[in-house]
């Protein structure tokens, strides 16, 4: 196996990818919001907007501000900011906007997703060159971002449980990772027929099943058939998870939420709230760790049981400060594991798994973003050398490829989309400085 941790990035080569990344974003831009890319994904995603905004820091801070002040513009009533935001019509992608239903001022889906917006937006403001322009932002942006984070802990853990639930794979950002499997199972098919357009763009096995879409739309016909009725739809969606990754991000933002409060003396009794639900989370996440694999898991809430597939959302509690010394040690030693067992890391499902596909979604391939955060956690917890080496790996896999949606970790080739926003801003903001 090459070592790739002696892979070194002389000035030019980094300069040339520097370059590229800045050009794929703005070629991604539709006037300000980025597209993750073109044809495959022709709207306005949540967590990629987020992570795109980090990119944009790098060389227009104005334009990184935009892109999380339109995504706010598509936020509901009730705080839910939307996974997607269909700011145009576009024929290259399904399923669109009459299909989700939800027809407010901008349409969008009815589901969120990682919510990853206020770290990002924290470390926006602590790496600003312009900072009375990022504390002008953050401030006008505070409100929204506290009603987003009420919204999950009110909407999606409405018995205080300190886990919030998932109503859907695509909610996670995940998709097609294999902790879902059995209880995407359990919901019905739709019954019509569609033509799916994902299919058309990549390559179909780097993409989910007929089986699995056709429950992924039963679940979309669902919200709508309810007409997005939270309490209908916690009492009686067919699925609900506990998704790790969703819990983990959405622990570590609420922390940064508090922490950019504090700096801006914009704490009040909502973020006090918000505190007091993430006291919750920390009491609660020991019932997702299995003792006898040790590790965490997501968990089915209809059946009550953990999906015992190792993903890389595991990883997460490190980087949310979930995971208690004796976890984190251990999940340090799994880390370093999973390292060596495929060429590049993090594989997004363990390759030991008998599930592991290394170039289907989300069940095996390498996302730049969850490295990063991977990453972020081990460093933070004092495990420099696991950080060193994911992101090590991290910058070969750019160096190798270039700036695909996602990344084959046994050879290190770009798989699903071109020229991905995601991927080229992670290398701005991580990789190539
Ligand atoms: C896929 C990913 C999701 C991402 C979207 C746009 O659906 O699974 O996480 O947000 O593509 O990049």
């Amino acid at each position: 196996m090459i070592d790739s941790t002696a892979v070194t990035i002389d000035k030019a080569t980094a300069l040339s990818l520097k370059e590229l990344a800045k050009q794929t974003l703005k070629d991604n831009d539709l006037g300000g919001y980025t597209v993750p890319t073109h044809g495959l994904y022709p709207f306005q995603w949540n967590w990629d907007s987020a992570i795109t905004a980090l990119g944009w820091m790098k060389f227009d801070e104005p334009r990184a501000w935009q892109e999380i002040e339109i995504l706010f513009s598509g936020q509901w009533d009730n705080g839910m900011v939307p996974h997607i935001l269909f700011h145009k019509n576009s024929e290259t992608y399904f399923p669109g906007p009459n299909i989700w239903g939800a027809n407010r001022a901008i349409k969008s889906t009815s589901i969120s997703q990682p919510p990853v917006l206020a770290t990002a937006i924290k470390e926006m403001l602590e790496t600003a060159k312009d900072s009375a322009l990022a504390t002008e932002k953050v401030t006008q942006l505070f409100n929204k971002l506290v009603e987003y984070h009420l919204w999950w802990y009110n909407d999606r853990d409405p018995q205080n449980t300190g886990l919030v639930v998932t109503y859907h794979p695509w909610e996670s950002g995940m998709d097609n990772s294999p902790a879902w499997d059995d209880a995407l199972h359990a919901v019905p098919c739709v019954d019509w027929e569609y033509t799916r357009r994902d299919t058309s763009h990549v390559d179909p096995s780097q993409r989910p099943h007929k089986s699995e879409y056709d429950r992924f739309l039963y679940l979309v016909d669902f919200f709508k058939r309810h007409n997005f009725d939270s309490q209908y739809i916690f009492d009686n969606c067919p699925y609900k998870m506990n998704d790790l990754g969703i819990i983990a991000i959405l622990h570590r933002a609420t922390k940064d939420l508090l922490i950019l409060g504090d700096k801006l003396g914009l704490n009040d009794e909502r973020t006090e709230y918000l505190a007091k639900r993430a006291k919750m989370t920390e009491q609660a996440i020991g019932s997702l760790w299995c003792e006898s694999s040790n590790y965490f898991y997501c968990r089915n809430v209809l059946t009550n049981s953990l999906a015992k597939v190792k993903t890389s959302a595991g990883l997460l509690c490190v980087y949310a400060g979930l995971a208690t010394k004796a976890q984190t040690e251990s999940l340090n030693n799994t880390a370093q594991q999973w390292i060596e067992a495929s060429q590049f890391s993090i594989a997004s499902t363990h390759p030991s798994e008998t599930c592991y596909e290394p170039q289907r979604y989300w069940r095996g391939p390498i996302w730049l973003h969850i490295n990063w955060m991977i990453a972020l956690g081990f460093a933070e917890s004092g495990f420099t050398n696991t950080a060193n080496h994911i992101q090590q790996d991290t910058r070969n896999l750019v160096l190798t490829s270039g700036y695909y949606e996602y990344f084959n970790p046994e050879t290190g080739a770009g798989c699903g989309g071109k020229n991905f926003s995601w991927t080229a801003a992670i290398a701005l903001h991580w990789l190539l400085d």
